[in-house]
């Protein structure tokens, strides 16, 4: 590219020097014509001479077979030129012609291929020549010949510029490729990584965030996805550890029991029924936790589907409330019921008992002897607004946040000797979503707790 616009360069130079040679040629071919054909040597000597210093080099007047007849330094006289410039005239009819040549070799200088012709030690010649034509005759050819090393020096000087931008120009472009692959590939890259570390199962994959505009978006929508995903991975592998811990404790319990009744056949009557009826309340507590965590799986995998039909909360609340009453009566305890509005919804019954159930069963079961259980049922706009509240231990702060996850218990060992399984609030929190609503706990330690559950009774 350097070359050819070098060339290009070259040949407008040379364009300039070649139309101010030719057209004073031009006019020396028409002032010695007459000369010529009156074959006046001493004129055309005359005439030669005084050009020759005009035009700053040789000329000479070379006959039609391109022999040369006169020579303003006087040298050449006789000698055969077969420049092709002379020839061009003499054979091709051409008018005048002009080219540059090599002194040493005579080769013709191509502008074209200059970069390959480079010889800075080569001394270059120009040749202009011109037709004298007589009558429509070439009686002859005018040839100038003038050093032309000034032109080509400066010709080399602006190829060697010419190289050396076009070197920059490729170094710059090479240089913005590569920053421009390092702003658009290497984030790229860096997302196929994360998302090939991800498809192998690795979560904590994440991407740098060094690009902007919508890279850094896609970024960032990257690393939120996979974040999520992470803790739904992490909470599915604490879900599937505390399932199998839950279940195994019910298990070994009742392998130690059964193997001393195994080992003691002539344990006494008494122990033995006790020892089978532990055993049967362990079956009861694994086949509780069995099917609350099917309750759970289900409502995970989305396909569980509210039988809907038109009931009264209030009914409901009343139903639990006597249900639960033998064992608030057995510790000895009040449930006080203020139902202030009958709350008729439109909703899945037996979904909606188990969340009044899970609630006051706690209740009742969390509450020392003595306690007051307290159940409010109101109308709050569009929504039925139910506080279940003891005055039991209540819940400390720290336990607060975790109230509702899965197999989380305040005070594990108590718990589970209730019979708790650490499951019924997640159940109840997702029931109570299930059908549009919101839970909350309220609790200081000490002086009791109060869930309360609003739920829409118009839906849509
Ligand atoms: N009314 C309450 N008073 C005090 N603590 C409660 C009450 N209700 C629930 N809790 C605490 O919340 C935990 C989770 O309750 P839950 O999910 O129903 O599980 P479970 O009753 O099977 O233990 C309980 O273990 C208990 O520590
Ligand atoms: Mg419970």
């Amino acid at each position: 590219m350097a070359g050819s616009l070098s060339g290009m360069v070259g040949d407008y130079l040379f364009e300039q020097r070649i139309r101010a040679d030719r057209s004073q040629m031009e006019a020396l071919a028409v002032r010695i014509a007459p000369s010529l054909y009156r074959s006046d040597a001493a004129a055309l000597q005359d005439q030669l001479s005084s050009a020759g210093g005009e035009l700053g080099g040789r000329v000479l007047l070379l006959d039609r077979y391109g022999k040369v007849q006169l020579d303003s330094y006087g040298e050449m006289a006789g000698v055969r030129l077969q420049y092709p410039e002379v020839v061009n005239i003499l054979v091709r009819g051409q008018s005048g012609d002009y080219g540059v040549h090599a002194l040493d070799s005579g080769e013709r200088l191509d502008t074209s291929r200059l970069l390959f012709m480079r010889r800075p030690d080569t001394g270059w010649v120009g040749y202009c020549t011109a037709g004298v034509v007589h009558a429509s005759d070439v009686i002859g050819v005018l040839l100038l010949v003038s050093p032309v090393q000034e032109m080509m020096q400066n010709l080399y000087q602006l190829q060697d510029q010419m190289v050396l931008i076009f070197v920059l120009i490729a170094a710059a472009a090479l240089l913005s490729a590569l920053i421009f692959s390092r702003v658009i590939t290497n984030p790229i890259a860096g997302l196929m990584r994360g998302i090939q570390r991800m498809a192998k199962g690795d979560f904590s994959a994440r991407v740098k965030i060094k690009a902007s505009g919508e890279m850094k978006q896609l970024a960032l929508a990257f690393n939120s996805m996979s974040e999520k995903l992470e803790t739904l991975d992490q909470s599915r592998n604490q879900f599937v550890s505390n399932a199998s811990h839950e279940l195994k404790t019910p298990l070994a319990t009742m392998k130690i029991m059964i193997e001393s009744l195994i080992y003691q056949p002539d344990m006494d009557k008494e122990l033995r029924t006790e020892f089978l009826s532990d055993i049967n309340s362990e079956i009861d507590r694994l086949s509780n936790i069995v099917s609350d965590l099917l309750t759970l799986v289900q409502m995970d995998s989305h396909n569980v589907k509210l039988t809907r039909e038109n009931l009264s909360i209030a009914t409901l609340v009343k139903e639990n409330a006597h249900r639960l009453q033998p064992i608030a009566d057995q510790k000895s305890q009040q449930i006080q019921l203020t139902l202030s509005d009958p709350c008729d919804i439109y909703a899945d019954k037996s979904k909606l008992n188990q969340v009044i159930y899970n609630l006051m069963e706690n209740a009742v079961k969390y509450t020392q002897s003595g306690g007051v259980i307290r159940v409010a049922l109101s109308r709050q706009g569009r929504d039925a607004h139910l506080v279940v509240s003891d005055n039991g231990p209540g819940i400390p702060k720290e336990n607060l946040p975790h109230i509702f996850d899965r197999f989380y218990r305040v005070d594990k060992a108590r718990s589970r000797e209730k019979g708790g399984t650490g499951l019924g609030l997640s159940i109840v929190h997702q029931l109570v979503l299930l059908h549009g609503g919101s839970i909350r706990v309220e609790s200081e330690e000490g002086k009791g707790a109060s869930f309360i559950v609003d739920l829409p009774l118009h839906q849509g």
